[in-house]
């Protein structure tokens, strides 16, 4: 399927997909909703959690799908910044090519040292664990969503998928059921979508579902609770 880049409304850019009228991220800030929604509520949300307040040394992030490598980026800048160690598996079946990558800015935003994480998160082997920073390491799966069959394994999941609009296959029960089994208890799921269907769907999986505040230009967006 043909792909473009655009650039959203913070500036930041992003990957359109025409055939779908379909983004990787919001048209009203591809940073800002990643921010907000992956960031703020599902790994600074998971950390502040009554359960996890002391605790917490380490945290593992599955990501659905991997794409321009925008959320990773940005976790590895919190896990750098707060010194918190974090193992990270972005599930990708299409990824970008390297002419696509260069054609985002998200490492404008960063200093010159830095711009070189996203550039080796790309370049790295799939399957296989890398250390990219001091306290960020990652897997790349080369894989369909369809096919993971982690048990246990998470902390938070970012269900980054194209919306139910285009791919309604992926926002099943089954579909759920499979993020659910792959947290582990007291994980959190969390998505841009708000939609009924797909909060319907998280609960017969067994997730306790909350609906949230949505970033700028989004009314709602779902946080899900493995209890
Ligand atoms: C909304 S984009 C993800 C954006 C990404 N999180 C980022 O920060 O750039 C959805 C991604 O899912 C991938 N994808 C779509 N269907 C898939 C499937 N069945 N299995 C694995 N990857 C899939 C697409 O190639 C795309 O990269």
């Amino acid at each position: 399927m043909k792909r473009e880049i655009i650039t959203t409304e913070d500036g930041s850019k992003t990957i359109h997909i025409p055939e779908w009228n379909e983004q990787y991220h919001s048209k009203h800030g591809a940073i800002q909703e990643a921010n907000y929604v992956y960031i703020d509520k599902g790994l600074v949300g998971f950390l502040s959690s009554d359960n996890n307040k002391k605790s917490i040394q380490e945290v593992s992030v599955l990501e659905i799908g991997f794409g321009t490598g925008l959320n990773a980026f940005l976790t590895l800048h919190y896990a750098e910044k707060h010194q918190l160690a974090i193992t990270y598996v972005g599930v990708e079946a299409f990824p970008i090519s390297p002419e696509e990558l260069q054609s985002l800015n998200y490492t404008e935003l960063t200093a010159e040292n830095e711009s070189l994480w996203l550039k080796n998160m790309h370049e790295q082997p799939w399957e296989t664990l890398e250390v990219v920073s001091q306290h960020f390491k990652l897997k790349k799966q080369k894989k369909s969503f369809l096919d993971i069959r982690d048990q246990s394994e998470f902390d938070i999941i970012y269900f980054d998928a194209f919306g139910p609009r285009v791919q309604p296959e992926l926002w099943t029960e089954a579909v759920f059921k499979t993020m659910y089994d792959a947290l582990k208890v007291n994980g959190v799921l969390v998505t841009y979508c708000a939609q009924g269907h797909a909060r319907r769907a998280m609960i017969s999986a067994g997730f306790k579902v909350e609906k949230l505040q949505g970033p700028p230009g989004k009314r709602h967006m779902l946080r899900a609770f493995k209890m």
